[in-house]
């Protein structure tokens, strides 16, 4: 069984009989995770929260929805590139490996690698990891039902968490990463180096298959954000929802604003949601006193170019191989290899 509270959420995961983990937790002190963090992004100027904090199960249902919109092209896009080329990326996965998703969602993604394997060379184990517990585990149990030979071990914890994945280190002939979506958007520059040095750390000998959104025509951005049917507003005003439900904050979402932009000069979608006039919020023992038009920086969505991600993804140990693209060129999926311990250091 897991335990999922701390840096342990991997350990004898190659041990049990049974082919499916189901007994995961949201970490203990998740609750006060978010009320601590909370508390100190409205302290700050400029606020800010951490995206992570959308995902309850609300919100990964409302993340889900945007994923099906029709403005919002990177999942589909990605979708095809990794169904077009399943057979090219089976090959660089290679046989039986052990995967770990980070930030794995909703697990569809995940389907269209393993039905490109031959039975003989399908991965062994799937190690899914996202911060939404409840969530996952529904997602893993139905990834399951599907693939009964693939043992599947979800993990409920945030993977950029140092020590998250310590203990999977020892089990893994093969490792093989899987970050799709262009989550690796969401980090600073700094914060994605050294998630990607760590995780060519852990994948030594195998290599990560990442999804990453391109630098493209603005407008096509923008509309991504500001989809018609207000879905990814209500994704964004959903955090002050949580907040409400799970801390007692007395957040008026009507009083809030989704907006959502992209800055060229680095690169990146923000979303903010922006006081639409003078008031005071209450969490707790807390007040924080917005100003009209004040914001809470919720999310950065950096967009690459090939070439600058293959140069980020070499500056952290990798030696980056195929690179799979759309025709538009909107969204890409690459290849990492993570050399053997031996050549690398
Ligand atoms: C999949 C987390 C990277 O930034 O595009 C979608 C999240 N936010 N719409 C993204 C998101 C608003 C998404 N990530």
């Amino acid at each position: 069984m897991f335990e999922t509270s701390d840096t342990s959420g991997l350990t004898g995961a190659g041990s049990g009989a049974a082919a499916f983990v189901g007994d995961i937790r949201q970490p203990r002190g998740a609750s006060n995770a978010f009320e601590r963090d909370l508390v100190a992004g409205l302290s700050v100027k400029p606020r800010r929260v951490a995206p992570k904090y959308f995902y309850d199960a609300a919100g990964s249902a409302l993340f889900d929805r945007i994923c099906e919109l029709p403005e919002y092209y990177p999942t589909r896009t990605e979708f095809a590139i990794l169904e077009r080329n399943a057979r090219a990326i089976a090959e660089c996965i290679g046989p039986r490996a052990d995967i770990v998703e980070f930030g794995a969602g909703s697990l569809s993604k995940i389907r269209r690698l393993l039905d490109a394997f031959e039975p003989a060379h399908a991965p062994r184990r799937f190690f899914p990891i996202d911060i939404s517990a409840d969530h996952l585990e529904g997602a893993a149990r139905r990834l399951h039902a599907d693939y009964p030979w693939l043992h599947v071990h979800p993990v409920g914890a945030d993977y950029m968490q140092e020590g998250a994945l310590g203990d999977l280190e020892a089990a893994s002939e093969r490792r093989v990463g899987f970050f799709p979506g262009s989550t690796i958007g969401n980090l600073d520059p700094d914060e994605a180096r050294g998630f990607l040095r760590r995780a060519a750390h852990l994948l030594q000998g195998g290599g990560l298959l990442i999804g990453v959104d391109l630098v493209k025509d603005p407008d096509v951005l923008h509309r991504a954000y500001n989809d018609r049917q207000g879905v990814t507003a209500a994704f964004n005003l959903n955090l002050l929802r949580r907040a409400n439900e799970e801390l007692g904050a007395d957040f008026e979402l009507s009083r809030f604003a989704h907006y959502a932009f992209y800055e060229p000069r680095r690169q990146r979608i923000e979303m903010h949601l922006v006081s639409r006039c003078a008031q005071t919020v209450r969490l707790g023992r807390h007040a924080f006193a917005f100003d009209q038009g004040e914001s809470i920086h919720t999310e950065n969505s950096h967009k690459f170019t090939i070439e600058g991600f293959r140069a980020l993804a070499v500056s952290t140990g990798f030696e980056p191989g195929p690179v799979w693209t759309d025709e538009a060129r909107l969204f890409s999926v690459h290849w990492l290899a993570s050399p053997p311990a031996r050549a690398s250091r």
